[in-house]
């Protein structure tokens, strides 16, 4: 599967379960593009999944976020975006910045989700009863459009269709 190809400058949320393929995803844009609370939770304590650590985390993808939505540069959000609240979040800033706002639902059975969540590297095995947690709480495509959301893109689609090669510039003039 290429990358999706999105509107120059907007806001792609993804939405899944832990094990979905989130990062798997996002890792097809510039490594530029992605902003990861796991990541900002790491590098503040070391360990990705310090729940301690996700205010700071927090504070730190919303300036990245402001700095890149700014500017007109596409963002990526990869986690778990599964609550409504941190969606309204997320919209509310592309809307401030006046930016196009993207979702990528990670519409894949639960089965699916827990046999990729279990293959992965022990240390990265997120427990069972959180990945059913957060698959029952996905929304549906009809429920993202409500929201806010310009496109929602099912990845169950763009699974079966394939998708278009990224253009060149995806920065806004
Ligand atoms: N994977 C796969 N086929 C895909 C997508 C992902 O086999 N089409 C595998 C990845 O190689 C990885 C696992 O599934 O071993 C989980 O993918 P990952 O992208 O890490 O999932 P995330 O949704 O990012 O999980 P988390 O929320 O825990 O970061
Ligand atoms: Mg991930």
């Amino acid at each position: 599967m290429g990358p999706l190809t999105l509107p120059a400058g907007a806001l792609c949320v993804l939405v899944g379960a832990p094990g979905s393929g989130k990062s798997t995803f996002a890792a097809r844009y510039p490594d530029t593009w992605r902003v990861c609370l796991d990541s900002y939770r790491r590098m503040a304590t070391d360990v990705e999944a310090d729940q301690s650590a996700t205010p700071v985390a927090a504070e730190i993808q919303n300036l990245l976020l402001d700095a890149r939505l700014s500017r007109g540069l596409t963002a990526v959000v990869d986690s778990t975006n599964v609550f409504p609240h941190v969606r309204a979040g997320l919209l509310a800033r592309a809307r401030y910045w006046q930016r196009p706002v993207t979702a990528v639902l990670f519409d894949l059975p639960l089965p699916t989700v827990e046999a990729q969540n279990a293959d992965r590297d022990r240390d990265r095995v997120v427990p069972l009863h959180i990945v059913r947690e957060h698959h029952q709480l996905l929304p549906d495509a009809d429920q993202l459009h409500h929201e806010g959301f310009d496109a929602v893109h099912p990845i169950s689609e763009l699974l079966a269709t394939g998708t278009p090669p990224l253009p060149r510039s995806t920065c806004m003039p």
